[in-house]
C-alpha cells in the first residue's frame, strides 16, 4: 500500500506506485515508518522530509531484496552461476554426424554442428574472394576437430535466430530477411553483413567442449 506524508486523498487502488496521487498516512503506518514513499504529484516540489521518506522506502526495498536473494541463490546456484556467464561443458557424444544441437550460453543460442565430410569439403572448396566476409573454414574450427562447428546462432543482420540445415548452402537460414550461411556459418547470401560469430570455446577431451 502506498501513502504520502504530505496529506491529501489516498492513492486510488490499482495505480502504480510512481503514478499514485498524494495520500494520508494512517497513524499505525506513520508510527512505524513503513511503506512510505513519495508520489509523482508530491515529487513536483520535494522537501527534505520527502527525500528522507523516499530514502527510507528505498532502503526497505533494498533490504528486502538483500534478504530474499541468498535464499534464491541457495536454491539454484548452478542456474545463477550459468546466468552470470560461467563456462558450460557440452558432451558431444550423442550428436550424430550430420546433426546439430542448440545449447544456451550467457543467454545466447549456440549451434554445435557435427559436420559430414561432404559439408567440410563444401566449406573448404569455396573461393575466399566470393565470400562477403572472407574467412577460411580452418580458421573457424579447432584444428584436429574439423568436423565440429560451433557458432553463435544469432543472425548478424538484425539478430534473428537462423534455422540449421536450411537454405541453399546446407548451413543456416534466417527466415527474417532471407540471409543464408554455409556449413562454416559464413554469410553467403542476403542482407547479413558478417559470418555467424564463433564463441570462445575449447576441447577439454575428444568428446567434450567447454564454451566460455
Ligand atoms: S535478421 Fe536475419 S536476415 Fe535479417
Amino acid at each position: 500500500m502506498v501513502f504520502c506524508r504530505r496529506g491529501g486523498p489516498r492513492a486510488p487502488a490499482g495505480l502504480p506506485v510512481a503514478m499514485g496521487a498524494a495520500g494520508a498516512v494512517p497513524p499505525a503506518a506513520d508510527k512505524k515508518g513503513l511503506g512510505i514513499v513519495t508520489t509523482a504529484s508530491s515529487a513536483d516540489h520535494p522537501t527534505r522530509r520527502d527525500f528522507l521518506f523516499v530514502a527510507t522506502g528505498a532502503a526497505a526495498v533494498v533490504g528486502a531484496a538483500a534478504t530474499v536473494w541468498p535464499f534464491i541463490d541457495q536454491m539454484n546456484p548452478d542456474a545463477a552461476t550459468i546466468a552470470a556467464g560461467a563456462p558450460i561443458e557440452v558432451d558431444l557424444t550423442p550428436i550424430a554426424e550430420g546433426q546439430d544441437i542448440k545449447v544456451f550460453w550467457r543467454g545466447k543460442p549456440i549451434y554445435i554442428s557435427h559436420r559430414t565430410k561432404k559439408q567440410i569439403e563444401e566449406a573448404r572448396s569455396v573461393p575466399l574472394s566470393s565470400l562477403p566476409d572472407p574467412q577460411t573454414d580452418e580458421a573457424r574450427v579447432k584444428s584436429g576437430h574439423d568436423q565440429w562447428l560451433v557458432v553463435i546462432g544469432i543472425c548478424t543482420h538484425l539478430g534473428c535466430i537462423p534455422i540449421a540445415h536450411e537454405g541453399n548452402y546446407d548451413g543456416f537460414f534466417c527466415p527474417c530477411h532471407g540471409s543464408q550461411y554455409d556449413t562454416s556459418g559464413r554469410i553467403r547470401q542476403g542482407p547479413a553483413p558478417a559470418n555467424l560469430a564463433v564463441p570462445p570455446y575449447q576441447f577439454v577431451s575428444d568428446t567434450k567442449i567447454q564454451i566460455g
